[in-house]
């Protein structure tokens, strides 16, 4: 095998993923908003997540923002003790939830979508079976949004309800890594 081929491969094998997830820095203090009591985000996916909330409105959708930004130190606190509490091994536990340092959520580009009409579907497998899923995989990637964790994930979960902002140029250099093919 030519050398740069066999370089490139062992880069594709060997990316810093931990059980499955890549690092991701804290976003700085200064690029985060306050879209409504309890939600941060990114500056740069404000307008366009606000703008996907009042389209989906006049479809007589209504979606619901359930988690933002969440700082490493929180995700310490749900990744650590929710592992301890429910017995689990890490392993199990990044199944569901990210190591801290290792989360879309602290970059603050990431935002997980309810349905406000089905409470009972949030952070739920079967939220892919609400009228606001079925609008968002029509509608999300006009809004530069896109599904993170997909069925064929095989470390991660499948999560309906978790979706990434790709729109503008510091959320794609973020991604960049996640969306290489390994
Ligand atoms: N639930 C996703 C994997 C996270 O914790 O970032
Ligand atoms: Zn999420």
């Amino acid at each position: 095998m030519p050398l740069n081929n066999l370089k490139s491969q062992v880069e594709r094998n060997h990316d810093a993923r931990i059980l499955g997830h890549l690092p991701y820095n804290e976003a700085p203090k200064e690029k985060l908003v306050l879209i409504e009591p309890n939600i941060e985000v990114h500056m740069d996916m404000r307008d366009s997540l606000l703008k996907m909330r009042e389209e989906a409105k006049k479809d007589g959708i209504y979606l619901i923002f359930l988690s933002g930004y969440r700082s490493i130190n929180l995700q310490k606190d749900i990744f650590y003790s929710l592992k301890s509490i429910r017995n689990q091994e890490a392993a199990e536990r990044a199944r569901v939830s990210a190591p801290p340092g290792y989360s879309e959520h602290s970059t603050g580009f990431a935002i997980d979508i309810g349905d406000a009409n089905q409470r009972e579907t949030d952070f739920e497998p079967d939220f892919e079976n609400t009228d606001a899923f079925r609008w968002l995989i029509k509608n999300a990637a006009k809004f530069h949004f896109k599904l993170s964790f997909n069925k064929d994930n095989k470390y991660i979960d499948y999560e309906p309800w978790h979706w990434r902002y790709e729109g503008s140029i510091e959320a794609l250099k973020v991604f960049e890594s996640s969306n290489r093919k390994l």
